[in-house]
């Protein structure tokens, strides 16, 4: 097994060169232009929108004549004012725009004001008189589930006969996780500006990771034909899932505004209506029985995951989806049910974050693992390695997909020993041992995450690429960019494929007039997708300059090869330019579309079976952690990442991809907490109250190491896609902190710990372990 180096030998033409990227230098400059640096307008107006502060309510009044009043105001729209259709749901009807007459979340958008300034915008939309008659609101898993409250019906997936099996097997444990979401916290915010064009047009700016979806649905609000919108984004400051459906809200209003004045409109939400107004990460609920054999093998499992979806069903059905081909992580399950409750509850509707219902699937099954390991007294990767999947016969996934590239069991061994793990877990004995307060705990966890959107007609990808006669080229496709480096990416790909260096490809910003129809960013997919598609396009102009190419140097189109800028024929060779500029005085074609789609997926929904992943992308982790069980504190001190990127596209952009997220997952498992009141009212919807990691938080040694090993698939370059499956390398801190905790008991018990393992959330566990053990409580301990 190979380890990427930035060495020269990977570094063939442009493709698997560690490259910066595009806008490295401009984002920290702050040249890099973000959606509100744009140059603004004549005329621009700044909208406002009123939320509501009722979780379930009948609007009894809506008076805006006030509002509409205001200084410096031009316009108050209403549900009432819809040209087009107030619903945006992007897969099934749910979501408005606005409001009309029943409010189901605190923080839906009531109404929105136009004006010369974002204060008189503001200003006005509090002039507004609304009132509300109170409706009974269900705001959790559990509300739901007693309430039989769902947005979508409940699935179940079934391999054999799970009840039997667990009654058969030797050893039986239950349990039950509860796992939190997750604000994106993106640091560009939700923000759209829309601009009205000559004949009824609109050209909207939007900070999204799906314009043709937000094209889509403005026309709809507006009552256009698609094609009389034009939706552009240059680039995102973050999005991590959140603007796959959730900037559409943002640009339907700027445009409906924009429709209503005939004037440019921008929507910027604040970041406090930013995280109160917009969907999380779901959290789930996850119980489970299991029957296991004395070896720690896992005989039969029932598990149930519930999740709150909020009170639509924007991406929901998708994600639960996910979660479920998820629970079986790297483990053969062989006779197994996993059921997925997706609870309607009056709160935001909760939608895409990086990993997609994967993350909360594989915390389900990995605290089964575990459970079953401190069950039988063993190390948890013991048992985690009896469970992986193998050969025949213990290959199938629960639904019937064959994992026949596992390169789990290699990885595993690889960091295992390159980690050091066992003789540190020795040395955490001991150190434990000496230590009565202060305790370590370190923990091994492996990531199998499937790539594709498991909604199979999504996975395709157009692009378009223009040579000019200079010699320059013009790349455009259907992806976005939010940081993960895409563009940067498929310019390689395109430069790889006509022989010239990066630095001659013209980075351009996403818009539905040149790459139509075209899927969101997202599912880890965009490289695999528009690079592909990109390389067709390139590869079609090659092509025809070869034929151009072999008419003026002699010899067949075929032998023509492009590298160093020139296009040669053994010894006699014409620089790219020349070659460009020949072409088009032969009158030849230098501008293409590509297009492509992912061979191999099919899927059946209902019966939860098929090949709904071309391939899965694999990492493995060990997090090293020390708590202090007096207070509930604790610091990760060590952690070691293996990663497999295939062969990377560009291993210093996947290699900031792995490490920023992991750390967005460790974020997501131990200090980001999202709390509601009684009310559902979100009171973590500032950094003040919501924690982040920072700088700070970041591991004091972190290792992480890139697997380099060709993707088995014909993936464009033998690439793997990585945006997402290293988030999930953090589950390994969760596992760490557990593991922590159980030292306290010498690791006789199973500590009960939910995510996020907060401090507080640790410091209970410890205690409860305490009281299971029958030791004094900590403050009579100290006395
Ligand atoms: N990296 C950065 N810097 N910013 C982001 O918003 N989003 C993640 C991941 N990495 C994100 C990111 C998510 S949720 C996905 S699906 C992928 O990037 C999308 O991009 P890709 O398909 O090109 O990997
Ligand atoms: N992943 C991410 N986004 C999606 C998916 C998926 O599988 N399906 C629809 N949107
Ligand atoms: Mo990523 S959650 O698929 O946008």
């Amino acid at each position: 097994m190979r380890r990427a180096k930035r060495d020269a030998s990977l570094v063939e033409g442009a493709v698997h060169a560690p490259l910066a990227h595009d806008s490295a230098v401009r984002h920290v400059t702050g040249e890099a232009l973000y959606l509100d640096d744009l140059p603004e307008p004549r005329d621009l107006l700044y909208a406002f929108v009123r939320l509501s502060d009722r979780a379930h309510a009948r609007v009894t009044r809506l008076d805006v004549t006030a509002a509409a009043s205001s200084p410096g105001v031009a316009a108050v729209m209403t549900a009432r004012d819809l040209p087009g259709e107030n619903d945006i749901g992007p897969v099934l009807p749910g979501d408005k725009v606005f409001a009309d007459g029943l409010v189901e979340y605190w923080g839906q958008s009531l109404f929105a004001v136009a004006a010369d300034s974002i204060d008189h915008a503001r200003e006005a939309a509090f002039r507004a008189t609304v009132e509300y008659e109170d409706l009974p609101a269900i705001l959790t898993i559990e509300q739901a589930l007693a309430h039989g409250s769902f947005v979508l019906p409940t699935q179940v997936l079934r391999r054999g006969a799970p009840s039997k099996a667990i009654a058969r097997a030797s050893r039986r444990l239950s349990g039950r996780l509860a796992i939190g979401g997750q604000e994106h916290f993106y640091l560009e915010g939700q923000v759209a500006m829309a601009v009205p064009r000559e004949g009824g047009g609109m050209l909207v700016h939007s900070s999204t990771q799906a314009p043709s979806e937000v094209q889509h649905l403005v026309a709809k609000v507006l009552g256009l034909a698609a094609s009389a919108v034009t939706v552009e984004v240059r680039r995102m400051g973050g999005a991590f899932g959140g603007k796959e459906t959730q900037a559409a809200p943002v640009a339907c209003v700027a445009a409906l505004l924009a429709r209503r004045t005939g004037r440019p409109v921008k929507l910027r939400l604040d970041r406090d209506d930013d995280m109160i107004f917009t969907g999380k990460r779901h959290d789930f609920t996850a119980e489970w029985e299991v029957g296991f054999d004395d070896e720690g093998r896992i005989r039969g499992l029932e598990l149930v995951l519930a999740s709150r979806c909020g009170f639509s069903p924007d991406l929901s059905g998708a994600i639960n989806d996910r979660a479920m081909l998820h629970a079986d992580n790297c483990y053969y399950l062989e006779d197994v049910s996993i059921t997925s409750h997706r609870c309607k509850t009056n709160t935001v509707s909760n939608t895409a974050f990086r990993g997609f219902g994967g993350p909360q699937g594989m915390m389900a099954i990995e605290a089964i693992v575990d459970a079953i390991a401190r069950e039988l007294g063993q190390d948890p990767l013991q048992i985690r390695r009896r469970n992986f999947y193998g050969r025949a016969g213990r290959d199938l996934t629960p639904y019937e997909m064959r994992v026949d590239d596992f390169v789990i069991p290699e990885l595993v061994d690889e960091l295992e020993r390159s980690s050091q793990y066992q003789e540190r877990r020795r040395e955490l004995a001991r150190f434990n041992a000496r230590s009565p307060w202060q305790k370590r705990g370190i923990a091994l966890t492996p990531v199998k995450f499937g790539i594709s959107f498991t909604a199979t007609q999504m996975n395709q990808a157009g692009a378009l690429v223009h040579v000019y006669t200079d010699g320059s080229i013009h790349l455009n496709h259907g992806g976005t960019e939010m940081g993960q480096g895409l563009f940067i990416k498929v310019a390689q790909v395109v430069a790889d494929e006509l022989g010239v260096g990066v630095d001659r490809v013209q980075i351009t910003a996403t818009t539905t007039d040149q790459v139509p129809n075209t899927s969101p960013t997202a599912a880890s997919s965009g490289s695999d997708l528009n690079g592909m598609a990109a390389r067709t396009a390139a590869r079609t102009i090659r092509k025809r300059l070869a034929a151009c190419a072999a008419a003026a140097l002699g010899g067949k189109a075929e032998e023509v090869v492009f590298a160093g800028g020139k296009a040669s024929v053994g010894r006699r060779s014409i620089d790219f330019a020349d070659l460009a500029t020949l072409a088009h005085r032969e009158r030849v074609s230098l501008s293409a579309t590509g297009f492509y789609r992912t061979p191999r997926l099919h899927f059946d929904r209902e019966r939860h079976r098929g090949r709904p992943f071309y391939y899965f992308a694999c990492g493995a982790a060990v997090s090293e952690v020390q708590i202090d069980t007096l207070t509930g504190e604790y610091k990760v001190r060590r952690v070691d990442l293996l990663h497999d990127c295939g062969s990377s596209l560009n291993p210093a952009i996947d290699m900031g991809q792995v490490e920023g997220g992991f750390v967005q997952g460790m974020g997501w498992l131990t200090t980001e907490e999202l709390w509601w009141d009684e009310a559902g009212r979100l009171g973590t919807h500032a950094p003040s109250t919501y924690k982040i990691p920072a700088c700070g938080d970041v591991p004091d040694d972190f290792r992480v190491t890139l697997l380099h090993a060709r993707n088995r698939q014909p993936t464009i370059h033998r690439s793997k896609a990585v945006g997402e499956p290293p988030l999930m390398l953090a589950i390994s801190v969760f596992h760490a902190l557990a593991d922590a905790v159980a030292a306290v008991g010498e690791h006789r018990l199973t500590p009960r710990l939910d995510a996020p393992a907060t401090p507080e959330r640790v410091l209970l566990a410890v205690e409860e372990l305490r009281a299971r053990l029958g030791q004094p409580a900590l403050r009579e301990a100290a006395e």
